[in-house]
């Protein structure tokens, strides 16, 4: 199967999590569009999703699946969202499609997160894919700099400004030991929106999808 066929099944897969009645928690990218055309075959028995980006709210709102705004929301049993890269405890980086911000938001309104991802994704330490960290344009520079200090390359992802309207860096050459206190340091940083490392909302649960099937990976 390729990687394609991966992401189709650990979507498909992950349908099993969807709590019949409630709003579901979308995340972005390939393998959640598969997950939404999976859950477009069970939408009379969901009340909805939020979403964590415009494209996400578009391929939703075309199988006719309501959207929430995540103001009106208290909680949500469930996110589920692909990943970068995910380590052995469920620490990701995130980021690839641009979308980490809202998905950061959306993720803190769910009480689990499950990740899909094929199993390129899975890493026994983060940072081989470059971090994505948004940030506020007149930080660009300032922000880069303090990367070097890092001993990382921040490159300014040409042509892209988020869903929030902010350019993008990705950070090239980091090795993240520690997710957790590295992430609490770069959200420290003037400038920074969002980094893509998600240790503080890791994932409770990875569906993995491997040659031999989809592994369920719990953390
Ligand atoms: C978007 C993301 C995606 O979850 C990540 O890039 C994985 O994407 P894909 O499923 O296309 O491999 O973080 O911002």
């Amino acid at each position: 199967m390729n990687q394609d066929g991966l992401k189709a099944a650990v979507a498909r897969a992950a349908l099993a999590y969807v709590q019949p009645g409630s709003v579901v928690g979308v995340g972005t990218g390939s393998t959640v569009d598969h997950f939404i055309d999976a859950l477009a075959t069970m939408q009379d028995r969901i009340e909805g999703a939020v979403s964590s980006s415009l494209a996400s709210t578009r391929r939703l709102r075309g199988h006719g699946i309501p959207v929430y705004d995540p103001s009106t929301v208290e909680s949500l049993p469930v996110y589920i969202d692909g990943a970068d890269e995910i380590d052995l405890r469920g620490c990701m980086i995130k980021g690839g499609g641009a979308a980490l911000t809202r998905e950061k938001i959306v993720a803190d309104l769910a009480e689990r997160f499950i990740c899909i991802a094929d199993e390129s994704k899975h890493v026994a330490t983060l940072g081989t894919f470059p971090l994505p960290v948004e940030v506020i344009a007149m930080a660009v520079a300032q922000v880069t700099r303090r990367f070097a200090a890092l001993g990382g390359t921040a490159v300014l992802r040409s042509g892209v400004t988020t869903d929030n309207g902010h350019p993008l860096l990705d950070v090239h050459g980091l090795a993240i030991a520690d997710p957790q206190a590295m992430e609490l340091e770069i959200n420290q940083w003037p400038g920074v929106v969002t980094v893509g490392i998600f240790a503080r909302h890791r994932a409770q649960v990875c569906l993995l999808g491997t040659v031999t099937g989809v592994q369920t990976l719990v953390f």
